[in-house]
């Protein structure tokens, strides 16, 4: 069985004290989820207070972006031993944002988790197509491009270790999530993708699902055979909303 795990991606919002107040409903309300099923992704700044709040709790921690290099002159970048440092367990690489805004390419984003997986972090790497690549009909195309660029520049090791979250960027922020159904197509078709590289990772790949997951449609998503979890946007900075949706992970069962 593969255990489902939900991450919270608060992109670039919060506070001290808005992290504060967010941070202690989670551990508090939150305590009783199983160790390690349950993440926050803060904004860089505040890992170490995510890391000081989350020690010792079943919440795990981790960056949203992490540089493919190792250490030197990159202003502005943060190495993937900074954020072992900092106790993270996990990172983001690859979001849609980052890939859209960015200009991050399918091998950037497989450098990016390659770096992650030799300092010791599972990388999160997100894979999606946009509206106008689903309506002419290349969404498998397109993502198993980004699937393929992490299993050859990455390779086996580091897809063994990583996790994939399929966000499709029409659904992100947009309030349009992707059905149970639609979801589940193309999760199963990116573990067989693996699976025909790696017939030892593919089975066992944890693959979560973005995109405008909320307490309502969580359930249903989860419940899909090869959604493994979420990772969640806007919901994630709602406590309340947050928990609800860890809990309905486990309540979709397949925790191992
Ligand atoms: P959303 O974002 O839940 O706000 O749609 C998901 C993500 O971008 O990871």
């Amino acid at each position: 069985m593969r255990p489902k795990f939900v991450a919270g991606n608060w992109k670039m919002n919060g506070s001290f004290e808005s992290n504060h107040m967010l941070l202690t409903a989670l551990v508090t309300q939150g305590g009783d989820l199983p160790e390690g099923s349950v993440g926050v992704f803060p904004p860089s700044p505040y890992i170490a207070q995510c890391s000081s709040m989350l020690d010792g709790t079943p919440w795990a921690w981790g960056a949203q972006d992490v540089s493919c290099h190792e250490s030197g002159a990159f202003t502005g970048e943060v190495a993937a031993s900074m954020l072992v440092d900092l106790g993270c367990a996990y990172v983001i690489v690859g979001h849609s944002e980052r890939r859209a805004l960015h200009g991050e390419s399918s091998e950037l984003v497989a450098r990016k988790a390659l770096a992650a997986h030799r300092a010791g972090i599972r990388p999160i790497v997100c894979v999606g197509e946009t509206l106008a690549e689903r309506e002419s009909g290349v969404t498998e195309a397109v993502i198993g491009g980004q699937v393929d660029a992490l299993m050859d520049v990455a390779g086996e090791a580091v897809c063994a270790a990583a996790l994939i979250a399929y966000e499709p960027v029409w659904a992100i922020g947009t309030g349009r999530t992707a059905s149970p159904d639609q979801a589940q197509e193309v999760h199963a078709f990116i573990r067989g993708r693996v699976g025909e590289r790696f017939p030892a990772i593919g089975p066992g790949m944890p693959i979560l699902y973005g995109g405008s997951v909320k307490a309502s449609n969580a359930r249903a998503l989860f419940e899909m055979p090869d959604v493994d979890g979420g990772l969640v946007g806007g919901a994630s900075l709602v406590a309340h909303e947050f928990l609800e949706i860890c809990r309905a992970a486990q309540g979709a069962g397949q925790v191992g």
